[in-house]
């Protein structure tokens, strides 16, 4: 018995993707092939310089799928998905990231179509689906809180600040704060402690304003054993985050108490699950342990 490698659920026989997964991703259920390594990778990546239009410190690329080929192929235009590989520095950050989306998604939080999938080098590489593109190639425009801020560095800022500014623009903002304070206390929870500005996006489509799905969700804890909790501040704080800490939040975000603490209930019954995914996961036996641990840590900060 297998685990999905786009939901991470259950799956029978030998197979490692459900097609009804695969459809979502690509629009078909055949099992795309990645005809490149990470080294081949860079190479492709620097050839287009300058032409590819995603941000960000990783490697990454503007991918689509050739349909006749049956392939990924990198292209600096008319890109419908985005492809990381494994940075190495960080390793199994593919599996990490895949695993982080697929929770979130569990809890119920927006998350885009996402897989892993095998290089030719046979190392992981995650792909999610554009939420920037629409089926007919047009764009929506997407701009990150790092851009509507216009603050000098992506680490500015607080949680609170993020908060006000998506009550300004956005459309809808009741929805969208409490998804907003829901995937803090997420990232929280599984020890995401990256979520600088660039990691917070809005969409805008015809006239609406809205929180962008997740992107980047990662356990960065796992990595890094002196990271902060946080990586803009909550509360005032970085570290040493409590229940009443969130709570302060929620209501500077004019949550009613019911719904901070229907969020609270909501996430405190999920932990078992999310304990149960990451045992599940393909992540080797030690970083498996330290994302275990850094879960069970956390819901104990939180919940006890
Ligand atoms: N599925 C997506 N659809 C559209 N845009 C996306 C998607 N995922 C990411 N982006 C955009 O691309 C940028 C870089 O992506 P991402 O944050 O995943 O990369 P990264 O290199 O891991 O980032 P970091 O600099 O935080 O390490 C994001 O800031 C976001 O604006
Ligand atoms: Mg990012």
């Amino acid at each position: 018995m297998n685990n999905c490698r786009c939901c991470q659920k259950r799956i029978e026989g030998k197979s490692l993707y459900h097609p009804e997964c695969l459809r979502k991703l690509f629009g078909t259920t055949t099992l795309p092939l990645v005809p490149f390594g990470v080294n081949d990778l860079s190479k492709l990546i620097a050839t287009y310089q300058g032409r590819m239009s995603i941000s960000g410190i990783q490697i990454k690329a503007s991918v689509k799928l050739d349909t006749g080929l049956k392939q990924l192929e990198v292209v600096a235009v008319g890109g419908t998905h985005i492809l990381k590989p494994d940075p190495q520095r960080l390793p199994e950050l593919p599996i990490n990231e895949n695993l982080c989306m697929s929770m979130a998604e569990t809890v119920g939080l927006p998350v885009p179509p996402h897989g892993l999938f095998s290089m030719t080098d046979s190392s992981m590489c995650y792909v999610i689906k554009r939420f920037d593109r629409m089926e007919n190639g047009d764009k929506l425009q997407e701009e990150t809180l790092f851009q509507l801020l216009d603050f000098r560095q992506k680490y500015e800022g607080s949680l609170e600040k993020v908060g006000k500014t998506l009550q300004k623009y956005t459309t809808q903002v009741g929805l969208q704060l409490i998804d907003f304070f829901e995937r803090v206390l997420f990232c929280f929870l599984i020890g995401n402690g990256d979520m600088h500005l660039k990691n917070w996006a809005v969409l805008r489509q015809n006239g609406e304003v809205v929180l962008a799905p997740c992107f980047d969700l990662v356990s960065s804890k796992i990595y890094l054993d002196n990271e902060d909790e946080t990586a803009l501040s909550l509360n005032g704080k970085f570290n040493k985050l409590r229940r009443s800490d969130f709570e302060a939040f929620g209501s500077y975000l004019k949550l009613a108490p019911k719904t901070i603490s229907n969020i609270f209930q909501k996430y405190e019954v999920s932990q078992n699950q999310l304990l149960e995914m990451c045992s599940k996961s393909e992540l080797n036996a030690d970083l498996k342990e330290k994302l275990k641990e850094v879960i069970a840590n956390r819901y104990q900060q939180i919940f006890l």
